[in-house]
């Protein structure tokens, strides 16, 4: 059997025996199936899995998702990270409920249409919904055809990416598009995988470029590294009676439309608490008097192109705060669970409850 064949044959025959039972396998239901994607989209299986039963439940059609408050979709979708998917999946769901009337698009470019899906997660709706002849291709596919075909092109590339495409859309098998790309999926999510994967076991090791040549790791190739921006977050925490001060993120930012706390961000990590005081919190206040309590430790989140510190600074105003921040929201301490936050803010309200914070107190 040539090289291309024998790939898709024992592929679904590994899946046949191999496949992880997953709620939304054999799903025919698009708006499910889309749910299920646009979670699964950046996300892990294990981490995605229990968003999609909650989402299934709080929005069992398009139409509840699309009437649901934003705040409590983005509430519902706390934890999951990228939180433009879920702003996007509320559009979305608007303009199918609204424009379409509830019916959901049923051809691989309609599907593309849909803010927040791109080419990949139109392959899988399209295919796991309708059964139409389109491959996906993710960074799954990418290194299990590198390493099976040995291509040396950097994934990155206009080139790299043409290949890739031309071949996956090759060796997809038009009658079973559907059992096709949820193989590719789980045989590069859990036997192919990045390091270790499973080569003495696998079936088409006998083919497989990578394997036969031992430069398994060397695929695939990439040609950049994303640099990833510094950035440093001050987050006030100003305390006022067992009250404290929340706000949305409106800017076109990360963490859009979720909450946290009067934010200043600096160039640099600010060692002592002297600038913070004299630079910002002056004019905070007003003019009054301002008094810093304690500073935490720095927490640390990463994000696809940032890398986020953020220190937590008590503080407490003895005037109240400038009426310019009328956007910032009051609110009882214990309540602050309501509010979607990001990750880095959650971590923090949870040592704080569990007493478990580093503080350096002035
Ligand atoms: N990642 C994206 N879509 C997936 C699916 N349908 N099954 C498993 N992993 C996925």
């Amino acid at each position: 059997m040539k090289k291309e064949p024998f790939f898709t044959h024992h592929l679904l025959q590994w899946f046949k025996k191999n496949q992880r039972p997953l709620p939304w396998k054999g799903e025919k239901n698009p708006y499910f199936i889309w749910l299920s994607e646009i979670i699964l989209q950046q996300t892990r299986v294990e981490q995605g899995l229990p968003y999609y039963l909650k989402f299934k439940k709080a929005y069992p059609t398009v139409h509840d998702l699309a009437n649901a408050p934003e705040d409590s979709v983005m509430k519902n979708w706390q934890g999951l990270g990228y939180y433009s998917r879920a702003r996007n999946l509320h559009a979305a769901a608007k303009y199918i409920s609204t424009e379409l009337k509830g019916k959901f698009p049923d051809t691989y470019e309609d599907i593309l249409q849909l803010k927040g899906v791109g080419p990949y997660t139109a392959a899988a709706i399209a295919s796991f919904g309708y059964d139409l002849p389109h491959a996906v291709v993710d960074g799954n596919v990418y290194r299990v055809l590198a390493r099976y075909f040995g291509i040396d092109t950097p994934i990155d590339s206009t080139k790299g990416k043409k290949m890739f495409f031309t071949l996956a859309d090759q060796l997809l098998e038009a009658k079973q598009a559907a059992d096709y790309n949820q193989a590719i999926m789980d045989f590069g999510a859990t036997f192919c995988t990045p390091k270790s994967p499973s080569c003495p076991t696998c079936p088409m090791k006998k083919h497989c470029t990578a394997f036969t040549q031992k430069s398994v790791n060397l695929y695939p190739v990439k040609s950049k590294k994303i640099q990833k921006r510094h950035r440093f977050f001050n987050y006030l925490i100003i305390n006022d009676e067992n009250c404290i001060f929340v706000k949305k993120r409106i800017e076109k930012d990360i963490w859009q439309n979720l909450y946290d706390f009067p934010l200043i961000e600096t160039e640099q990590m600010l060692e002592g608490r002297d600038i913070l005081k004299e630079k910002f919190l002056k004019k905070l206040s007003g003019g009054e008097k301002v008094e810093i309590i304690s500073k935490s430790a720095p927490f640390r989140q990463i994000l696809t192109h940032q890398k986020i510190v953020a220190t937590f600074w008590e503080v407490k105003f003895f005037c109240g705060i400038c009426a310019e921040n009328a956007s910032y929201i009051r609110t009882a301490r214990k309540n602050i669970s309501q509010f979607a936050f990001p990750k880095i803010v959650n971590q923090y309200n949870e040592a704080f409850q569990n007493n478990s914070l580093i503080l350096e107190t002035f």
